[in-house]
């Protein structure tokens, strides 16, 4: 599967809908398009709540959904209309037409006249859906509810609850429908590709820029345009800065390269992290990091089910991390006072994993707790990212200097299934055997 049928998308208004009380309306703008420099813009992305409701993917349209008294329901897209001097110099439009037949909504208006429609829509609603993250766009909820305001003498009724949609939407988003599973599993086997590529086109010598292109190269090969985010190509000590995406040096022997780098298939997101040797051999120091930290990500994936949750995955890693690196001599002390004291935090410096979906971080609550563990049972059709990591810095004078600038993270991404867990990411080698037998093909077939 490539994309999602376009009736999914009519399946997902539904859901949110049933979920409407009668006499309510709720609207979701899609993005626009961002001014990178004077005349250029960044690459189109849409609004992700916008998406998982219409499967619409132009710039500064308009979705309004309607629940009448009688509970029943009506979706309608304004969009940028058919212009055909807009077209030849932007791209096509779909239209209004198109967007009936085509998206499956009840009716379709140019952007323009919500102007003279929205007075209807909100009118005698008691309740209004929007996003409450979006500032602009609420604002433009108060503007529009001041023209109801105006009518009041003629006897308009302005609504009186405004309700944030955007925990609605989350909750339905948590959940995967078989397609998106399906998407998902391609998103990350297309992404798979593309490590094992790096790994083989991986050479002493190449900029970091380079290896990216090599992952961008296979993601577009098989059919995603684009990187789900920025792709972290990160040589040697770089690969301890998190969010490294300056991608800009040189990649240098005896070490490691850290890639985190998904692919974006018709929206939804691959979040995959693979760490291996420049130069295709470990050392002994970055082979005992790198299979303390293998371990721990296959120990938190097996232990996943309905009913497990971050939290509890949090002291199955913490406490076999901390003990990893006691046996190490990178933590000293009692290790029970370690685990209990958290000191592995020290180096393995960020969260477990999260949920993904249309968007790498995508949402759905954690329900987190007042001491911040994260709660939440796992249900199935969930899909998580789990990536520890260790991460050593150059600077930390703490450890012998053996272990100085090794940063080692491993990301795969599991899908909940009824009794336990699926993995979609199989094809990219992990183990220190599989890594340093594929890349020891590198000399003889560099092109
Ligand atoms: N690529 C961002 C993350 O792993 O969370
Ligand atoms: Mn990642
Ligand atoms: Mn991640």
């Amino acid at each position: 599967m490539s994309q999602l049928p376009l009736s999914d998308f009519g399946k997902h208004r539904a859901a949110l809908m049933a979920k409407m009380p009668t006499n309510s309306v709720a609207l979701f703008p899609a993005a626009s398009e961002l001014t990178r420099s004077n005349d250029t813009e960044y690459a189109f992305c849409q609004n992700k709540n916008f998406f998982y409701l219409t499967g619409f993917n132009e710039p500064d349209a308009l979705l309004v959904l309607l629940k009448g008294e009688q509970g029943q329901t009506e979706s309608i897209l304004f969009s940028l209309p058919k212009d055909a001097l807009h077209e030849i110099w932007q791209g096509r439009r779909i239209g209004q037409i198109k967007a009936v037949q085509d998206y499956g909504v009840d009716a379709s208006y140019p952007i323009a006249e919500i102007e003279s429609l929205i007075a209807d829509y909100l009118e005698g609603k008691s309740q209004v859906y929007f996003g409450f993250s979006d500032h602009g766009f609420a604002a433009q909820i108060f503007s529009w509810l001041k023209h109801v305001n105006r009518n009041i003498r003629q006897g308009a009724k302005t609504p009186q609850h405004l309700t944030d949609v955007d925990p609605m939407v989350a909750e339905l988003r948590l959940i995967k429908t078989e397609n998106e599973l399906a998407l998902m599993r391609q998103a990350n086997h297309i992404s798979g590709l593309a490590h094992q590529r790096a790994m083989q086109k991986c050479q002493v010598g190449k900029f970091e820029y380079q290896i990216e292109a090599e992952i961008l190269h296979e993601f577009a090969r098989h059919g995603a345009r684009h990187p789900a985010y920025a792709s972290i190509v990160a040589g040697g000590d770089n690969a301890n800065i998190l969010h490294y995406t300056a991608n800009s040096d040189v990649l240098n022997n005896n070490e490691l390269l850290l890639i985190d780098a998904g692919a974006e298939l018709a929206g939804y997101a691959a979040d995959i992290t693979r760490t291996f040797p420049v130069n295709g051999q470990f050392t002994a120091a970055q082979k005992a990091i790198y299979q303390l930290v293998l371990d721990a990500k296959n120990l938190a994936i097996d232990a996943i089910k309905p009913g497990m949750s971050f939290a509890k995955l949090n002291v199955l890693t913490n406490a076999f991390l901390t003990k990893g690196l006691v046996d190490l001599g990178i933590l000293t002390g009692d290790l029970t006072e370690l685990i209990s004291d958290k000191k592995v935090k020290e180096y393995f410096i960020h969260g477990l994993g999260h949920w993904l979906g249309l968007d790498v971080h995508d949402v759905g609550d954690y329900h987190i707790s007042s001491d911040r563990e994260q709660l939440r049972a796992f249900e199935e059709g969930m899909v998580m990212t789990i990536e520890p990591g260790i991460y050593i810095p150059l600077t930390d004078l703490t450890v012998e200097e053996k272990w100085r600038g090794i940063g080692v993270r491993i990301e795969d991404n599991i899908a909940v299934t009824e009794t336990g867990f699926e993995n979609f990411t199989v094809n990219s080698p992990q183990t220190i055997a599989d890594i340093e037998g594929l890349m020891a093909e590198n000399a003889k077939s560099i092109t």
